[in-house]
């Protein structure tokens, strides 16, 4: 018999505010009796903002994990001479590089695409065009499994829209009453993820017109439901009784590759395109602890009944998933993976463990959810690709706890064990990933500030996450990871899995864990910021989101200040800095996005000679809200009158052909 969602949230305090965030309505966050640890802690942090501003990092009492990473070898040095902070209606690059736009919303990806017309498209025509905010990159190299740094394919998520800038007349304040059918069809189909083919071409990357390889993945291309959840009754729709094909991928924002050249893209805010009477529905409950509410961010459940939650309940839970697909085959059908759990994916990052084990990390990016992991049953095949196809579908995914000894723990989230239980509600491993965050309730999972991009460096097997920020943290509700209340300016911890760097074990129960950075000015106590005592002034920054890792194993940081970019009074942009080494955390800026926008998908070329980029919504936030397609506060990259601002993707490169960063 089905189960009503509503009554395994009977006994979880409900948190009353549903505004979008934050969701989570437990009280993981208190750790009871080591507060007194906490606490003492937090007074070491407090020291630290200023001891590594003049003494540095690595010869301050950090701790003794940075004491080994200082000590441990490095990349080449960078020598670029770093951007100074500034916002303008332009995009802006370092001395010595170029930074050229590649491809544009409303550009063709497919052949027969109609040329962009600024507020005259249509939906079918942008089911063929470039979607809007531009976010996550991959580079695939062609031929596949080369190295070619010079030619390949670029897939690229668009992870949502901005109505008021797309189509003239529509004010941000009232965009949800505004926005027609038709609109709402186009920013649909604005969604997704793009495909292209491109080359570089005397220094110059282009798009290859035409190409076989050239697709368009949108909120309407039908996509498989694979693995535990695949075909549950949570799953069934109206639309759909097999509960195993969903049309559309949403709100796709980082993602990650598999070491067979598939791509995984995350699902991240899918709450907010749901509409209709969540509150009072049998799943209010399970909506409230996904941000589902009737306050919905878009229009489109007017005029799109699987949007509404009162004609299909059962259509959120088709989503918050991680999609996979092969770039290579533009007729493979995409698949949602569901062994990875159902929350807001930020991303996912794969590592091949070296017992060839996969273990792919991601975050759920809300503020106080958690940190996850996915270890797979089977080992990596590099001999045969199609041996790996369904390796995502069977394996463990576990979530975080931090402890503040410096260690975490990865709780594994298997239905039957510790208090995943018919008790708690769950009568199979479906239900458990449908449900991932109230079963990493149920395990104390602990709670984080907002984490986005997870990624093991190469080079070193640590792994870097991405805290972007929480405005709601209390000063009393701090702890050993999450030392700041409130965290306006987000911070970076490094995972030491066991072993030593170039041969750690993803896959083992328990890390080692640091802070790498708290961001903010490190110039202003108040900030209690931490980078390498070098940092210029010029070289720090708030709110990290996306990272990479260029092929010497530096990490490159991009930005998501959002409206609070007038807190620091700059413009979103990328970091670069060494994690080993004296040159530790000391981040210099390379490039900088126009006003309002915000910085997205770092990825390298294979030769680590071009960096690409996502400006992603220009003119979106932090600025009046009257301006608008009609009024914008930055017309880039077109400049002209009567076109909106684009997001675009952005390739940068150094003007005499060689490495990024030195
Ligand atoms: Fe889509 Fe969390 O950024
Ligand atoms: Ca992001
Ligand atoms: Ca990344």
């Amino acid at each position: 018999m089905m189960r009503n969602l509503r009554d395994t949230y009977a006994d979880l305090p409900i948190v009353e505010d549903a505004d979008d965030r934050p969701a989570n309505p437990t009280d993981n966050t208190v750790f009871g009796e080591i507060l007194e640890r906490r606490l003492s802690r937090r007074q070491a942090l407090r020291g630290l903002g200023t001891a590594a501003v003049t003494a540095g990092l690595a010869g301050s009492m950090v701790s003794t994990l940075a004491m080994r990473a200082a000590a441990a070898a490095t990349g080449p040095a960078l020598t670029f001479t770093e951007l100074a902070h500034g916002v303008d209606e332009n995009m802006h690059v370092a001395q010595g590089y170029r930074a050229d736009v590649v491809i544009r919303w409303g550009d063709k990806v497919l052949g027969d695409a109609p040329a962009f017309q600024a507020g005259a498209q249509d939906a079918g025509g942008q089911s063929r065009q470039f979607g809007y905010n531009n976010d996550y990159i991959g580079y695939f190299p062609l031929p596949t499994g080369s190295n070619n740094s010079e030619h390949g394919l670029l897939v690229v998520n668009h992870e949502y829209t901005n109505a008021e800038l797309m189509f003239p007349g529509v004010l941000k304040k009232t965009k949800n009453d505004q926005v027609t059918a038709e609109q709402a069809a186009i920013e649909i189909e604005a969604h997704g993820c793009s495909v292209i083919e491109v080359k570089k071409q005397d220094g110059r990357w282009q798009v290859v017109e035409n190409s076989p390889y050239a697709r368009r993945i949108t909120g309407t291309t039908p996509i498989k439901v694979v693995g535990p959840a695949a075909g549950h009754e949570w799953m069934k729709t109206s639309g759909d009784a097999t509960g195993r094909l969903v049309l559309g991928t949403l709100n796709n924002c980082a993602g990650g590759k598999t070491p067979w050249g598939t791509v995984m893209i995350g699902e991240e805010n899918f709450n907010g395109y749901f509409g209709g009477p969540a509150e009072t529905l049998p799943d209010a409950a399970q909506y409230k602890r996904y941000g589902i509410s009737s306050k919905s961010w878009y229009a489109w459940w007017k005029y799109v009944d699987r949007f509404d939650v009162s004609k299909e309940p059962n259509e959120p839970n088709r989503f918050g998933w991680m999609v996979e697909f092969d770039p290579y085959d533009p007729t493979s059908l995409p698949v949602k993976r569901t062994a990875l759990g159902r929350f807001k994916h930020e991303g996912a990052t794969a590592a091949v463990n070296g017992d060839g084990r996969l273990v792919v990390y991601s975050g759920d990016d809300q503020r106080f959810d958690y940190l996850y992991r996915f270890v797979s049953d089977g080992r990596f095949n590099s001999h045969q690709r199609a041996a790996n196809a369904a390796l995502l579908d069977a394996g463990t995914l576990f979530v975080a706890k931090f402890s503040e000894d410096g260690t975490l723990r990865w709780l594994p989230l298997v239905f039957g064990t510790g208090p995943l239980t018919p008790e708690n509600g769950f009568t199979s491993q479906a239900d458990v990933l449908i449900e991932t965050r109230r079963a990493a309730d149920l395990l104390g999972a602990t709670p984080l500030d907002r984490p986005e991009d997870v990624e093991p460096n190469p080079a070193t097997g640590r792994v870097y996450v991405a805290l972007t920020n929480n405005s709601k943290r209390k000063p009393d509700d701090t702890n050993a990871v999450n030392p700041r209340g409130p965290n306006p300016f987000g911070h970076i911890i490094e995972l030491l899995p066991p072993g030593d760097d170039g041969a750690r074990d993803h896959a083992a129960l328990e890390f080692e864990w640091d802070i790498f950075i708290l961001a903010g000015n490190p110039g202003d106590a108040s900030h209690e910021a931490l980078y390498n005592s070098k940092v210029s002034e010029n070289g720090w920054f708030a709110a990290p989101d996306n990272v990479a890792f260029d092929p010497h194993g530096r990490l490159w940081v991009a930005t998501d200040q959002g409206k609070h970019w007038k807190k620091t009074g700059f413009a979103d942009g990328v970091y670069a800095c060494q994690t080993t080494g004296p040159d530790r955390a000391l981040t210099q800026q390379i490039f900088r996005v126009p006003i309002g926008a915000e910085m997205c998908g770092p990825e390298f070329t294979p030769d680590g000679k071009t960096l690409f980029v996502a400006v992603q919504h220009p003119a979106a936030d932090g600025v009046a809200p009257e301006q608008n397609f009609d009024n914008p506060a930055t017309r880039w990259p077109d400049f002209q009158a009567g076109v909106p601002p684009r997001p675009s993707l952005v390739a940068i490169t150094k003007e005499d052909g060689g490495d990024i960063g030195s």
